[in-house]
């Protein structure tokens, strides 16, 4: 069975399908995913969706997008949603030059001040890194001793010798749906990943992969991201290895 450490089913364009999702996990071969938040309201909602739902988990946390919003009620409120049982990760958390929706030193103060929340919260973490590693992985490595528990960069897109730096501070690489991409370029990125390390995620509605490019992702899709990924990857069983590597970082 799969698991699909991240998915926006707190976005707008699939709340509405939540139900529908949690019920055909089984048949789809999805053992569990993380609904993950991006600010405040996407939290609670990833939360929310976790108490009701037995297969769903929930990571909260303040997006780099909206690193300008971040507030210690926040913070506080992170702490709470912490301590109930199926919140299991704060994220996603980071920084992204890409789009710079916040100013840079604001992302960079509100990713330091969430590493800390979560090392206090003894969670691990989810990492939005995006055109950033380099700041990112100074700022992990200031942060080497608040990331005892892990965390996981989501949709990796950097070189294999940073993966190979952030596989040093005992971090995981997690690839979803741009790995079926025409593109994508970096099989051998994903070859490099030792098999202790490798996620799998789907980031829906986003990240869709071919076949279903246009239209919006649902987790059922992360089956092609396991299909190419094993392509790459005959040394393992992708699907085993990676909900393995999930179960024991986030504690499903
Ligand atoms: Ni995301």
């Amino acid at each position: 069975m799969l698991i699909d450490t991240h998915a926006h089913i707190n976005d707008e364009r699939l709340l509405p399908r939540a139900a529908e999702i949690h019920e055909s996990m089984p048949e789809k071969g999805i053992e569990s995913l993380i609904v993950v938040g991006y600010e405040r309201p996407s939290s609670e909602s990833a939360v929310e969706l976790s108490l009701k739902y037995p297969r769903f988990y929930a990571a909260v946390g303040i997006h780099p997008h909206d690193s300008k919003t971040a507030s210690i009620e926040d913070y506080d409120r992170f702490k709470e949603l912490s301590e109930l049982p199926k919140t299991v990760a704060i994220g996603e958390i980071g920084l992204d030059y890409y789009y710079d929706l916040s100013d840079r030193d604001v992302q960079k103060r509100v990713f330091h001040e969430q590493i800390e929340l979560a090392h206090s919260l003894k969670k691990p973490m989810i990492f939005h890194i995006r055109d950033a590693y380099g700041d990112a992985l100074q700022i992990l490595k200031e942060h080497r001793g608040d990331l005892e528990y892990g965390g996981v960069m989501h949709c990796y897109g950097g070189s294999t010798e940073m993966m190979r730096e952030f596989v040093k501070l005992g971090l995981h690489i997690a690839f979803g749906g741009a790995v079926t991409f025409k593109n994508f370029g970096k099989a051998e990125v994903v070859k490099a990943v030792p098999a202790d390390r490798l996620l799998l995620e789907t980031d829906c509605p986003y990240m869709t992969p071919v076949p279903f490019r246009g239209k919006d992702n649902i987790p059922e899709y992360i089956a092609f991201v396991r299909d190419k990924i094993q392509e790459w990857r005959t040394d393992i069983s992708v699907e085993e290895v990676t909900s393995e590597n999930a179960r024991t970082l986030f504690k499903l």
